[in-house]
């Protein structure tokens, strides 16, 4: 089996990691997030510098762990989108640089379809009708995977925010720091998720005709500030953990209720949920609990794969080694929206 070399610079973690058929060898992570945090927000250019400036020791710090020199590496596999330009543009640029030295192939993947084929190096291979949804602070997206190196669908996605950009705004509402969504996750633990009824779009029936497979969290986000806007007015407290508690709960009770009817529509009996959002506790113990009542495997990455990492990214190179499929080659750009439906670039 090949040792594929997967790189992820596609926003702020610059992930590193080396995997072989189904196993991970090394994985490392190093991430900029302290260097945004008091920004409110992800700083292109300081996640540009930052991935430049820890890659070369990143990629030393996974071979060392493995055991590997460069020269034992087959394949070498980037995230050539979706992304930030300028963070997609480091990491495509030294996994070039890298092919060309060891003239070894070099295959731009996907790192959305990367993050549910990380799941592959926990609980193995996926059957061959398996259900994806990934969300993240910039996807919430329901795939289709028939193969996940040839043959994903996107049936839905987000039509306003993604799950994560909403927790990152409510956490804001909530006065939280930022990256809001831990912390709106943590503080709904303490609180009644049916204190209050916040609305869950795109479910009415007529909605479920056009907008099956679709989500949107912008109305629940407003919904929130309104809330709060009304309790603060009328001289009330906010009831933090209950407002955190009821806006978790409609949040995973659409993601849930869509994807495993999505499920049972396409007659498909595993599910993968992925991307940094799936680290959250409501979303993960509801699709659980639901799954296991319609007879659903649920299959959910540890915390430690959920967030951009470089174990999906060669989870993903690995699969499409192994499908014998042409690497990308050095003309290679970047895309930073790249669609759902190209593996690899
Ligand atoms: O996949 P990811 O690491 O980065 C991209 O957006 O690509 O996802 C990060 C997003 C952020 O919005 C963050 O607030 C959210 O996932 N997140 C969570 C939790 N952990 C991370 N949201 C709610 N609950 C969590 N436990
Ligand atoms: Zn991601």
């Amino acid at each position: 089996m090949e040792l594929v070399l997967g790189l992820e610079s596609t926003c702020d973690e610059t992930g590193v990691a080396l995997v072989r058929g189904n196993e991970l060898v090394a994985d490392v992570v190093a991430s900029s997030m302290d260097e945004h945090a008091r920004f409110g927000g992800i700083v292109p250019e300081v996640a540009s510098r930052a991935h430049l400036e820890v890659f070369v020791p990143t990629v030393q710090e996974a071979l060392h762990r493995a055991g590997q020199r460069l020269d034992d590496v087959d394949a070498i596999a980037v995230a050539s989108g979706p992304g930030l330009v300028g963070s997609l543009t480091v990491g495509v640029a030294a996994a070039k640089a890298l092919a060309l030295a060891l003239d070894k192939p070099l295959y731009g993947v996907n790192h959305v379809i990367g993050h549910a084929a990380v799941d592959q190096l926990v609980h193995g291979e996926f059957p061959d009708r398996t259900m994806a949804l990934v969300v993240s602070g910039g996807h919430t997206s329901l795939l289709m995977v028939d193969d996940v190196a040839t043959g994903v669908t996107e049936l839905g996605h987000t039509l306003d925010d993604a799950a994560g950009e909403a927790f990152d705004k409510v956490g804001r509402l909530l006065k939280l720091p930022y990256p809001g969504g831990p912390h709106v996750d943590r503080l709904a633990r303490e609180g009644d998720p049916e204190a209050i009824r916040f609305p869950r779009a795109l479910t009415a029936p007529k909605d479920r005709e056009r907008h099956a497979y679709d989500f949107s969290f912008s109305g629940l986000k407003t919904a929130v500030a309104r809330w709060i806007e009304a309790c603060e007015d009328a001289g009330r407290e906010v009831p933090v953990a209950d407002v955190a508690a009821s806006f978790a709960a409609a949040v995973a009770d659409v993601l849930v209720s869509k994807t495993l009817d999505a499920c049972e529509r396409h007659e498909v009996s595993t599910l993968v949920v992925g991307g940094g959002f799936s680290a959250n506790s409501q979303l993960r113990d509801l699709a659980q609990a639901r799954g296991a009542e319609r007879g659903i495997d649920v299959r959910i990455p540890p915390l430690k794969y959920c967030t951009d990492n470089g174990a999906m990214i060669a989870a993903l190179g690995s699969a499409v080694v192994q499908r014998g499929l042409e690497p990308s080659g050095l003309g290679i750009g970047v895309d930073s929206s790249m669609p759902l439906e190209v593996v690899r670039a």
